[in-house]
């Protein structure tokens, strides 16, 4: 069986995409410098598969400790979710968020090359079309400009992948524009665990829900669309998790760069969003309508056709599905991985 190592595996989108692999028979490494995660995500992951998770703690930028892994294991494909991913902070932090996101890339692509493993699944995102495409978003849209560094990450990412490609015929390179996942695991054992205070609207709705925070402030109501507030193809990180498999099935068959959304293409706007999520949950989420956050478009939402067609992915899950997982994980850990 194919062996698959996922540099940043311990994190949200790396553990759920474990288990599937896992239970889709590949055996998986996790290489993870824990930044944004924690090694009882992994134990979980084990504990969900019964199977075993061969671990190592490093930084993906410190090649030499890097080339140990490749070097100890027949890897048979790499998927890159190691990043940090918050846009306010990249704001802050500029060069953290280049350094970091653009040299473990680099030093995925040397040791790959050094090794002779000639695939490579990107954790790229729906950020790279920019302020200028029109939703919904097709793969064959040029590359748009970016509100923030992180996003230029994922948009430099992509082309130094895309140009590696270019210059070794053997390299095999997916580029996987995730759209919003939230949701967790049916177990509710393994889920999103963002540090401090969260920037994303699933986990904040239920740190609000469980107690944590007082309410949620709702960025903007007055923009132009159903409700007045954003809207965005939200996708169940399982659904995510899945596509990652299919990605990996269709790698081995193909050379080259491929680009798919990884989207439901039905966009929810906020204001559904927390009314969904009060409705399956029989509970109130306590928010308040603020001014407009900095950046935010009004509408993103993907055209997955092309993942339906070439890989035979489509999401299965619903908004209630999402909305009550979220939910099951954050009850049952109201303090994630820390307990
Ligand atoms: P996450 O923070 O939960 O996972 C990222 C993992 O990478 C963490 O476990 C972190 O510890 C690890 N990591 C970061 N830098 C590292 C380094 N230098 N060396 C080793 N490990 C390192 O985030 P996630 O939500 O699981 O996202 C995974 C990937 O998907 C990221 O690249 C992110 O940018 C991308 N993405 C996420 C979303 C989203 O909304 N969650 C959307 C689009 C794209
Ligand atoms: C969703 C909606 C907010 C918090 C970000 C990145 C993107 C991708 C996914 C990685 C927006 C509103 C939020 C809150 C709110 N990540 N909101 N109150 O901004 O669509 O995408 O994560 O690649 O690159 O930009 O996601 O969850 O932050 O926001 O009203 O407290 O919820 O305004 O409309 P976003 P989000």
């Amino acid at each position: 069986m194919k062996t698959i190592l996922l540099a940043g595996g311990a994190g949200y989108i790396g553990s759920h995409t474990a288990v599937e692999l896992l239970n889709a028979g590949y055996d998986v490494i996790i290489a993870d410098n824990y930044s944004n995660s924690s090694p009882e995500a992994v134990r979980r992951v084990e504990e969900i598969t019964g199977k075993t998770v061969k671990t190592y703690e490093v930084d993906i930028k410190d090649t030499e400790k890097l080339e140990k892994i490749f070097q100890e294991n027949n890897i048979d494909a790499v998927i890159h979710f190691a990043g940090l991913k918050s846009v306010g902070e990249s704001i802050e932090k500029p060069v953290l968020y280049y350094r970091n996101n653009i040299d473990t890339t680099l030093s995925l692509l040397e040791c790959m090359e050094k090794f002779n493993v000639n695939n490579i699944i990107f954790s790229s995102s729906a950020t790279v079309y920019g302020e200028e495409n029109p939703v919904p978003y097709t793969e064959d849209m040029k590359r748009g400009t970016c509100t923030n560094p992180y996003g230029w990450t994922k948009v430099m990412m992509e082309q130094i992948l895309e140009d590696t490609a270019k210059a070794n015929k053997n390299l095999s390179v997916v580029l996987l524009r995730y759209f919003n996942p939230i949701g967790a695991h049916e177990s509710g054992k393994i889920g999103e665990d963002p540090k401090g205070i969260p920037n994303n609207l699933m986990p904040y709705v239920s740190q609000v829900a469980v107690g944590k925070r007082e309410k949620l402030t709702v960025f903007g109501r007055d923009y132009d669309t159903k409700d007045g507030t954003c809207t965005r193809d939200y996708i169940h990180v399982v659904d995510l998790a899945k596509g990652h498999v299919k990605a990996v099935e269709y790698i081995f068959e193909h050379k080259g760069t491929e680009i798919f959304n990884l989207g439901t293409g039905t966009p929810y706007s906020v204001t559904e969003i927390v009314e969904t999520f009060e409705k399956v949950n029989s509970l109130k989420v306590n928010h308040v309508y603020g001014g407009r956050r900095q950046g935010d478009l009004p509408e993103c939402f993907a055209n997955a056709d092309k993942a339906l067609k070439v890989l035979g992915w489509k999401t299965e899950k619903t908004l209630d599905d999402m909305c009550r997982d979220s939910w099951r994980w954050q009850k049952n850990n109201p303090d994630g991985y820390n307990k």
